[in-house]
């Protein structure tokens, strides 16, 4: 059977007179990579958000392992552990190691001993490559070591589903390497993840689907190799190849 982790049915988000996800029903199931794309102002973090529980949707249902979120006494709070976030900004606390910023959430909200929160926090570093930091401050890194970190805080939490926001849209091209590789790795053991990102090698190689969204709406979504090679709508075409001007053999 297949495992639904997170799933929205018509969810709608509006603020004032913007209507930011117009009627978007979306399902991620447990080992699944889906990757959203599309232009500035379509919706993409707003569903995020509300597929995260960061926001509650106006209307729509959001459902966590068939469990009907808003429908339900489930404590949101909870819920939320498990899911892990990834931002384009991974707002380290600046006056704690990478060590202890993967460890503050293990401690605060998992509640796990000194020393376990220790060995998992080393292995979430280990898993991105950043073991060897551990004990480093965030303005003694990088910043794709710092978004590293931030991956690895993610993991540490033992999500059932990573979110991802454009995890790499500040950073500079060698940088962003180093990230999408770390998350090619994610998804490659297996994690489930949703991801905002205009990273189209990362997308045509570790994506189950490609979802493309436009004006609050999901337009298309096709296996990367469909989606990539022939979008069947005007808008993904425009959009592709505004993304790709000028950049041949990628
Ligand atoms: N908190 C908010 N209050 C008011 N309007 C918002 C809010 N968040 C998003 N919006 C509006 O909703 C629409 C969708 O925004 P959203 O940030 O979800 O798009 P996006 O696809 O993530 O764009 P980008 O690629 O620039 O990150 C935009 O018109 C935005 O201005
Ligand atoms: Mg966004």
């Amino acid at each position: 059977m297949v495992a639904r982790v997170l799933e929205g049915l018509d969810v709608w988000k509006v603020y004032g007179k913007t209507v930011a996800v117009a009627g978007v029903t979306i399902g991620i199931n447990k080992g699944e990579t889906k990757v959203i794309i599309g232009p500035s102002g379509s919706g993409k973090s707003t569903l995020l958000r509300c597929l995260g529980l960061l926001e509650r949707p106006t209307k729509g249902r959001i459902l966590f392992e068939g469990t009907d979120v808003y429908a339900s006494k489930l404590d949101l709070s909870k819920l939320r552990a498990k899911i892990g976030f990834v931002f384009q900004d991974p707002s380290l606390f600046r006056h704690l190691t990478a060590l202890d910023n993967v460890k503050l959430g293990l401690r605060r909200v998992l509640g796990l001993s000194e020393d376990e929160a220790r060995r998992k926090a080393l292995e979430a570093l280990r898993l991105v490559r950043m073991e060897e930091w551990a004990d480093h401050y965030p303005a003694q890194l990088s910043g794709g070591q710092q978004q590293r970190v931030g991956i690895a805080r993610a993991i540490a939490m033992d999500p059932d589903i990573i979110i991802f926001d454009e995890p790499t849209a500040s950073l500079d091209i060698e940088l962003k390497w180093e990230v999408i590789e770390v998350m090619r790795d994610l998804a490659k053991r297996g994690t489930t993840m949703l991801v905002a990102t205009h990273e189209l090698h990362f997308a045509r190689e570790v994506a189950d689907e490609i979802i493309f969204m436009d004006h609050g709406k999901i337009v298309e979504v096709a296996p990367p190799e469909e989606f990539f090679k022939r979008p069947k709508t005007e808008r993904a075409r425009r959009f592709m190849a505004r993304l790709l001007g000028g950049v041949t053999g990628w």
